[in-house]
C-alpha cells in the first residue's frame, strides 16, 4: 500500500479482514501518517482531526506495518515493489491545487489554497512563511476548502490559539492587517458546494461579520428542483438567505467574510503584485449551469486564493489520467492506455477517483478496490522476495531512513507533551528533520 491518508489506512484495514493469509505494509512519504487528516482538515475543526484515533487504532494493532518517511517514486519505484508484493495499491491523494488559467493568476500575492492549507496545517515540505500582508482578499472557489481559507484567514490568531496550529503558523497569523475576505462562486446560492454545518459555522466566528448581497441572490427553475430535491441544498439556501436579512447596523465586527454568488473570476489584477480580482457577472441558465453577461466587476483586493479544486500528482511507472487528475482505473484495478489491466496494481481514495469526497468515503472506496483485488488473488503475479525482511533490508542498503510505528509513538507523544503545559492537545512539530530528530529520539 503506498500513502497512509485515510484512503490507505482504510484499505488496509479491510484487507487485513478478509480472510487471505496476508502481509501488508503501508508506505507513506511523510514521517507521520494520516494524510490530508492531519495536513488538510482545518485545525479548528477538533471534531474531525479526531477520525485519527480511529485511524491510531487500527495501525496500533501491529497486523499492518507502517513504514513512512519513504516516497515512491523516488525511494523506490514500482519493479521494487512488485519483487517484494503480489499486489501494489497507491492510495497517494492529491496535494495540490488545480489550476485556474486566467491572467495575472502567476501574480506575485495569487496563492493556492491547498498551498496555503499545507502551510498553516504544518505540512513539513512547504515554506515555513507565509506573506500576510493584504487588508482585503479574494477567495475564488465555493466548496469547503474555500471556507477553511475563509475563516482561517479572517479568525482572530488568538482563536486558533487552543487548537494543535504550530507556533510559526500563529505568529504568521497574528501579522496579518486583513479586514475583509470576499468569496465568489461563479453559480448560484443554490450550486455552492459549502456543506451546511461548515457553511453555518462561518456565522459563529467571533468578531466575523457574514456579509451577503441580495442582488447576487437568484432562484431559477433549476435552483428550486435543486433546493426540492436536497435537504443539503435546502439548508445551505436557507442559511445563505437568512443572512441577506441582517440589518446594516447589525454589522459591528473588526473582520467581515463577504459572499458573492454569479460572479466568475475572469482576470487576477496587477502589474508586480495582486491589485485587485475582476469578475463577470453570470445568470442562471435553468440547468444548475451559468452563463457570462459581460457586464464585469473590479474588486480592490491585494491577495487572491484560488480554491477551485485539488489535482492529483502522476506516480512514476503508473498511467496517469491529465485530464482527471488520477491513475486510470475500473473500480480500483489500475489500467493501461489500452485499457488492459495493470495486473497485481489497484488504487483507492482521491487518486482513484478524483478529489472530491468527505473521509468517509474513502472508506466504501476501499471496499471496492479491496473486494477486486480479493477476486483476483489467485491470478496476481508472485513476490520474488516475499519476506518482509526483504524490504526493509533493500531500504537500508539504500540509505532510505525508514520510520516505523514506534518512531510515529514517540513523535505522537512529544507533540503532545509540547501542547499540555498550554491546555492543547499537541503542538505539531513541522520541519522534516525536527520531526526525525524526535523519531530518532535526537529531540
Ligand atoms: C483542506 C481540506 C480539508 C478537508 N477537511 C475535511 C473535513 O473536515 N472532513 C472530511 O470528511 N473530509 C475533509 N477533507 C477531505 C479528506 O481530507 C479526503 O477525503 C481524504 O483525505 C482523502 O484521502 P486519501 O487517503 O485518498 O488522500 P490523502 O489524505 O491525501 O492521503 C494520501 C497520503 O499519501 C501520501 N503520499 C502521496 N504521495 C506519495 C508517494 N509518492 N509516496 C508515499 N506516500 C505518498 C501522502 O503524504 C498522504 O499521506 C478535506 C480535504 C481538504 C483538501
Ligand atoms: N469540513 C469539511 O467537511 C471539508 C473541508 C474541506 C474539504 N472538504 C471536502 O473536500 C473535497 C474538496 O473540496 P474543494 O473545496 O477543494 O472542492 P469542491 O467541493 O469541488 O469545490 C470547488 C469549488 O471551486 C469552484 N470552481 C472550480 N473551477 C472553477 C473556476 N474555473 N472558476 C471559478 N470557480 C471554480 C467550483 O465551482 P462549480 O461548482 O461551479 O464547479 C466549486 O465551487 C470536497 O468533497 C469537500 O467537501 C470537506
Amino acid at each position: 500500500m503506498v500513502g497512509a491518508g485515510p484512503a490507505g489506512i482504510y484499505a488496509s484495514d479491510i484487507l487485513s479482514k478478509s480472510g487471505l493469509e496476508v502481509s501488508i505494509d503501508l508506505f507513506e512519504r511523510l514521517p507521520a501518517p494520516f494524510g490530508l487528516v492531519r495536513y488538510g482538515v482545518a485545525p479548528d475543526h477538533p471534531r474531525i482531526k479526531q477520525i485519527i484515533v480511529a485511524l491510531h487504532k487500527i495501525l496500533d494493532r501491529g497486523d499492518i506495518r507502517l513504514l513512512s518517511n519513504v516516497d515512491y517514486g523516488t525511494d523506490l519505484d514500482l519493479d521494487d515493489l512488485r519483487r517484494f508484493y503480489d499486489a501494489v495499491i497507491f492510495s497517494t491523494g492529491a496535494i495540490r491545487d488545480a489550476e485556474l488559467p486566467i491572467p495575472g493568476i502567476d501574480l506575485p500575492g495569487s496563492f493556492g489554497a491547498a498551498d496555503f492549507v499545507s502551510w498553516y496545517d504544518g505540512h513539513p515540505d512547504v515554506p515555513r512563511t507565509w506573506p500576510l500582508e493584504a487588508r482585503s482578499i479574494a477567495v475564488i472557489g465555493a466548496g469547503n476548502v474555500a471556507l477553511d481559507v475563509a475563516r482561517i484567514l479572517a479568525k482572530h490568531p488568538e482563536d486558533l490559539l487552543p487548537t494543535e496550529i504550530p507556533d510559526n503558523v500563529h505568529q504568521g497569523l497574528l501579522a496579518s492587517p486583513v479586514t475583509d475576505v470576499h468569496v465568489f462562486a461563479r453559480r448560484g446560492p443554490a450550486q455552492v458546494k459549502f456543506s451546511p454545518l461548515e457553511l453555518r459555522e462561518l456565522g459563529h466566528v467571533r468578531d466575523v461579520d457574514v456579509v451577503v448581497y441580495p442582488e447576487d441572490f437568484d432562484f431559477d427553475e433549476g435552483s428550486m428542483a435543486a433546493i426540492h430535491s436536497s435537504n443539503q441544498t435546502k439548508q445551505v439556501v436557507k442559511t445563505l438567505t437568512d443572512w441577506t436579512l441582517k440589518e446594516p447596523e447589525e454589522l459591528t465586527a473588526s473582520r467581515r467574510i463577504h459572499l458573492h454568488f454569479l460572479h466568475k473570476p475572469v482576470a487576477v489584477l496587477g502589474e508586480d503584485h495582486v491589485t485587485g480580482l475582476r469578475t463577470e457577472r453570470t445568470v442562471l441558465t435553468g440547468d444548475g449551469s451559468v452563463a457570462g453577461t459581460g457586464q464585469m466587476h473590479d474588486w480592490p483586493v491585494e491577495a487572491v486564493y484560488r480554491a477551485v479544486g485539488y489535482f492529483g500528482s502522476p506516480l512514476p511507472g503508473l498511467p496517469f489520467d491529465e485530464v482527471g487528475g488520477v491513475v486510470p482505473n475500473r473500480e480500483g484495478r489500475v489500467v493501461e492506455a489500452d485499457g488492459e489491466p495493470l495486473r497485481g496494481v489497484y488504487t483507492t481514495g482521491w487518486i482513484k477517483r478524483g478529489p472530491v469526497g468527505l473521509i468517509g468515503h474513502t472508506k466504501s472506496d476501499a471496499t471496492e478496490t479491496i473486494k477486486h483485488l480479493v477476486s483476483d488473488v489467485e491470478d496476481l503475479p508472485r513476490a520474488v522476495e516475499p519476506d518482509p525482511d526483504a524490504v526493509t533490508a533493500f531500504l537500508t542498503e539504500r540509505g532510505v531512513g525508514h520510520v516505523e510505528w514506534s518512531g510515529w509513538m514517540l513523535l505522537d507523544a512529544y507533540e503532545q507533551s509540547l501542547g499540555e503545559p498550554h491546555g492543547r492537545e499537541r503542538i505539531k512539530v513541522v520541519p522534516r528533520e525536527d520531526m526525525l530528530a524526535v523519531i530518532r529520539g535526537e529531540g
